[in-house]
């Protein structure tokens, strides 16, 4: 039986029945949390996104009705209630309840809607992510989510607070367009109207924002949805969301220190912390040499160390071959780890082999000052001692050593620093490390196509003390690109962008990309440019990732309300679907395989 709201009207959101409104009349309304009958009394916890307050229906002080309804009642029901506020007996006071001192006692019920025994219980942890995201509307109504989700709106409105103040423009720009050179695969439409022809989603803003500047409006920005289509990973969706922000007229210096003071009323707007400005600026060769990443988390040490020249003639085949082939040997050291059980070394061993590295050499410096190490055959105490100077070892402390390509030591070690951190507890879950990462390469080398990549995008300015290097070494190009890196993650990235044609042209030269190429493609950028280009430059944050952060989530699932799956499909929606014949004959498009999703089977 669903009844109507009619003749109440709520006065309170749960939460904010507190002391203050002891005595005092109040109508909730809500979701059933918990009923519990205790004979004569019937106790209703009810839940709305403000969090729970407790009624309580006493059969000698109600009426019958009232009664009865508050005993029919199950989890999840709609219900509203309107009674007094009274105090809670000092035996009943809950600390850990935000309404913990006080219980409405209910004069008056209402059933608003029913509902049937839930998939899961709310409370419920552990339950299977494809269930929680067919129910996505049962889940969201966790604690824990709610918070999330209204974090995020509150990160969303600082954002937009901060942006207006400083006389920026909220412009849209198109979702049906032509393919973005942000280096995904593009989800594509299809055009009904030019069957065979097809629209690309945006996976990012990008070149109608140098357009707007191009027209004038001189500082531009937008929360936007963006489009990839490449595999999800903890903190990759196929959508998401950019806050995205392009200037006019500024250098790096401009756009770090007014992205600064973002970040700080940001952060103090959600999370009240005073974040300190400016931040640290480290360059990415830096970033590289000393954490083996871009995008370092600086919530502890264990920085990399380069042993090569060190360890250079010594018998050792598999770190000599390594330096032969021009790569590096490097290590970290672990501290107070030198008694770490072997099965543990054992376990970091295979965890680095998921980024391509052969294996780690390890060195552990005993009580006594001896060595344990599985180097022992090839390396004299002497060396060893060497090589633990180098570290500044003492004793207790492990040193964890890899040697291949530059490229997979620093993956390796990058991320085995990482994990040692989480496995021993190195982290404080409660601080927050931001820095710029500068003077990323212009460049990417890809060896199957044999060509250079945009390590940004096409249309990232070269750094102009490397202009000359252009044609004579590409690859040591450092361009004017530059990432926002927090506790590990990569929050956003931006760049200048090249105004000029000439410079351009070069680029384009360098990517490969002939006359044809760079006119089929970008021509309407180009010519654009033709007409009078300010120079430019801004940025695009990751709304998702900088609401993963400051929630404190390891997935970006958490902080948004309907996230997809592993295989980019959507549990609640059952998207993608195999669609009608009729439409597919509209678009021209004929299907030579499809996979239907739930049998797995192609036919
Ligand atoms: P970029 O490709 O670095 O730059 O993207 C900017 C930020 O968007 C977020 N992001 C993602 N978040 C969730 N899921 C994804 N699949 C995903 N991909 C990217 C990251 C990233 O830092 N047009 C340029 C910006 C510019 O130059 O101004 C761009 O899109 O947080
Ligand atoms: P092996 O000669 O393969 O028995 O290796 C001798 C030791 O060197 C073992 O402890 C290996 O784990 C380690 N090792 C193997 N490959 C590498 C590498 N690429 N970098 C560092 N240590 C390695």
């Amino acid at each position: 039986m669903s009844e109507s709201m009619q003749g109440l009207k709520r006065t309170h959101m749960c939460s904010e029945v507190r002391e203050h409104l002891i005595g005092s009349r109040v109508t909730v309304m809500g979701w059933v949390n918990k009923r519990r009958n205790l004979g004569q009394l019937i106790f209703i916890a009810l839940r709305d996104r403000s969090g729970i307050v407790q009624g309580v229906v006493n059969e000698e002080k109600t009426s019958k009705e009232v009664f009865e309804k508050a005993e029919s009642v199950r989890g999840e029901y709609v219900v509203a209630f309107s009674g007094t506020v009274c105090a809670r007996t000092a035996e009943n006071v809950n600390p850990d309840m935000e309404t913990g001192k006080i219980e409405i006692e209910i004069d008056e019920f209402r059933i608003l809607s029913e509902s049937e025994v839930p998939p899961f219980q709310v409370a419920d942890t552990g339950v299977k992510d494809d269930l929680r995201l067919k129910y996505r509307y049962i889940d969201l109504r966790k604690s824990e989510l709610q918070k999330n989700i209204m974090m995020r709106h509150k990160i969303a409105q600082s954002f937009r607070g901060f942006l207006n103040e400083e006389g920026f423009l909220e412009i849209e720009t198109p979702m049906l367009t032509k393919s973005t050179p942000e280096g995904a695969r593009d989800y594509l439409v299809p055009s009904r109207i030019y069957p065979g022809n097809f629209y690309a989603l945006p996976q990012s803003p990008q070149l109608f924002k140098q357009l707007l500047m191009v027209s004038g409006f001189d500082k531009y920005y937008q929360i936007v949805k963006c489009f990839r289509d490449e595999d999800l990973r903890a903190d990759r969706q196929p959508e998401f969301t950019q806050v995205d922000i392009e200037m006019s007229f500024v250098d790096i210096d401009d756009v770090l220190e007014r992205n600064e003071r973002l970040l700080k009323k940001i952060f103090k707007d959600v999370l009240d912390i005073d974040l300190p400005v400016p931040l640290q600026r480290m360059t990415y060769n830096e970033a590289m040499e000393r954490y083996g990443s871009d995008k370092p988390d600086l919530r502890f040490g264990m920085e990399l160390k380069d042993i090569s020249e060190l360890i250079q003639g010594t018998e050792f085949g598999v770190f000599n071959s390594a330096l032969e082939a021009g790569g590096s040997v490097r290590g970290i050291k672990a501290e107070g780890l030198a008694n770490y059980p072997r099965k543990k070394i054992d376990a970091l061993i295979e965890y680095v082999k998921t980024y391509k590295a052969k294996g780690l050499a390890w060195i552990s410096i005993l009580e006594d000052g001896t060595y344990k190490t599985t180097l022992s055959k090839f390396f004299s105490d002497d060396r060893l001692k060497e090589i633990a100077d180098a570290f500044d070892a003492k004793a207790n402390d492990l040193i964890l050593i890899c040697a291949d390509k530059n490229e997979i030591v620093f993956d390796a070690l990058g991320n085995l620093r990482c994990e040692i951190a989480r496995r021993e507890d190195l982290i404080d879950p409660n601080e927050y490390k931001l820095l710029w990462v500068t003077e990323f390469p212009l460049l990417e080398w890809d060896e199957e196509a044999n060509r250079f990549f945009a390590k940004h995008h096409p249309f990232t300015s070269p750094m102009e003390e490397d202009y000359e290097l252009l044609d004579k070494d590409p690859a040591k190009v450092r361009a004017k690109a530059y990432d926002i890196v927090a506790n590990g993650y990569e929050l956003g990235g931006g760049s200048l962008r090249i105004y000029q044609n000439n410079i351009q042209k070069k680029m384009f030269e360098i990517l490969g990309f002939t006359d044809e190429d760079a006119e089929e493609r970008f021509g309407f950028l180009l010519e654009a440019f033709k007409y009078g280009a300010p120079p430019h430059g801004g940025i695009a944050y990751g709304l998702d990732r900088v609401a993963m952060i400051m929630a404190k989530t390891p997935s970006i699932r958490e902080v948004m309300a309907f996230p997809k799956v592993k295989d980019a499909s959507c549990p609640l929606t059952d998207a993608p679907n195999i669609v009608d014949d009729v439409q597919l004959k509209e678009l021209g498009i004929s299907i030579d395989k499809f996979v239907k999703r739930h049998e797995e089977k192609e036919s």
